[in-house]
């Protein structure tokens, strides 16, 4: 039996992408650069690169069939991203982003359409065999249904030996109340610079020390800050960091927190420090800004 897999969990959609060397006035007609379809949201970045770096990996979210749904599927395939665990939902839309990447400074600005198609729920968990995962990440969304997901996963841990418990993380990306209550939960922490900002603090360092009393006892809380680098706080207390690895051209940051995180749960799911995981992290990240997509950055 190979090496046991990665499922992520979270937002697939369909980014529609174009590339400007300036960004648009409003109502104006004007052309871009290039434009291309690509498999967007978060946990579905992660695979992508998870993937991409050789690691087994299986994707769980919502899709409602059409047009966009069978592009993200066979792009889905592509990648050999498992797809087993896709929920098809009978009402509501695949969602769709409209982008607009600046290429003179690799700016990504974001319209996001996901209102009306219901979220994987615990009962749609429960049909996972944990024993084929490794590590198990969130997105965080509906942080009321994924918190039974985690209660699930560390009833699962009590059962089994040690080598075969499952690692699990979290993203709170969003400034969002509701999702807050996930920092209590996962092995790994990953919390934005936007959400570090909602809670008053200026920069990684200060944002996982200030946090740290939020997460469960012996987990990781860690912090990424563009080109700052990130920052990371575990269990025996001492602060790691690593500076961003900077390409020669910043050409395309869409899914650059993606990235980082597919890298350091990588790392960390193979036993790696703390240190070399976010370091790894960055190196992947810097290498994805200086490309368009993801091709290329292995
Ligand atoms: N402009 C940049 N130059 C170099 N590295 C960057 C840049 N932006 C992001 N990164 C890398 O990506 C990681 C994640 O950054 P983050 O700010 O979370 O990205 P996002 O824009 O997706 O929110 C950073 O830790 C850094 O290593
Ligand atoms: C795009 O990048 C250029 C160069 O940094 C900058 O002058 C311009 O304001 C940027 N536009 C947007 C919308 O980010
Ligand atoms: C995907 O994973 C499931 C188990 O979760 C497995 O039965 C199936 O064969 C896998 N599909 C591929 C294409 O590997
Ligand atoms: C790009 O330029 C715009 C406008 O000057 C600025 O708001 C944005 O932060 C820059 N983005 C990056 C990734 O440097
Ligand atoms: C889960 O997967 C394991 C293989 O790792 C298999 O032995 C077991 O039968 C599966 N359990 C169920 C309920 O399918
Ligand atoms: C979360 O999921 C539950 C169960 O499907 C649902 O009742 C609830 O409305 C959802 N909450 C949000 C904020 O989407
Ligand atoms: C699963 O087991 C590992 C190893 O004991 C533990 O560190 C971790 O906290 C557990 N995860 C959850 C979500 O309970
Ligand atoms: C994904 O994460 C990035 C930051 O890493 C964020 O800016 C973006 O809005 C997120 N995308 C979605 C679809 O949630």
């Amino acid at each position: 039996m190979g090496e046991k897999r990665i499922l992520c969990v979270g937002l697939v959609c369909l980014d529609i992408i174009s590339v400007v060397d300036r960004y648009p006035a409003e109502d104006t007609d004007t052309r871009c650069l290039s434009q291309r379809w690509q498999r967007g949201g978060n946990a579905s970045n992660t695979c992508t690169v998870l993937a991409l770096l050789g690691a087994p990996c299986a994707f769980m979210g919502s899709l409602a069939p059409g047009h966009a749904a069978k592009f993200i599927l066979s792009d889905f395939q592509r990648r050999s991203v498992n797809v087993t665990h896709v929920v098809w939902q009978s009402r509501g839309e695949t969602p769709c982003a409209c982008c607009i990447v600046n290429s003179s400074n690799g700016s990504r600005t974001v319209t996001l359409f996901d209102t009306n198609l219901p979220d994987v729920t615990d009962a749609d968990f429960e049909q996972v065999n944990l024993s084929l995962y490794k590590w198990i990440h969130w997105e965080g969304r509906n942080a009321s249904e994924q918190v039974k997901m985690l209660q699930r996963v560390e009833e699962y841990n009590q059962t089994c030996s040690e080598s075969q418990r499952v690692g699990t993380s979290v993203e709170v990306e969003k400034p969002r109340q509701e999702l807050y209550q996930l920092f209590g939960y996962g092995d790994v922490v990953f919390v934005s610079k936007d959400v570090a900002k909602d809670f008053g603090f200026c920069s990684a360092s200060e944002a996982v020390k200030g946090l740290y009393r939020h997460v469960k006892p012996g987990a990781t809380l860690i912090c990424a800050w563009a080109e700052n680098g990130a920052d990371a706080l575990g269990p025996d207390g001492q602060l790691v960091h690593s500076d961003a690895f900077s390409p020669d051209t910043v050409v395309d940051t869409l899914g650059a927190g993606d990235t980082f995180n597919a890298a350091v749960i990588l790392a960390l799911s193979r036993g790696r420090p703390l240190h070399e995981a976010i370091t790894y992290g960055c190196q992947v990240a810097g290498r994805k800004c200086g490309v368009h997509g993801y091709d290329g950055i292995v």
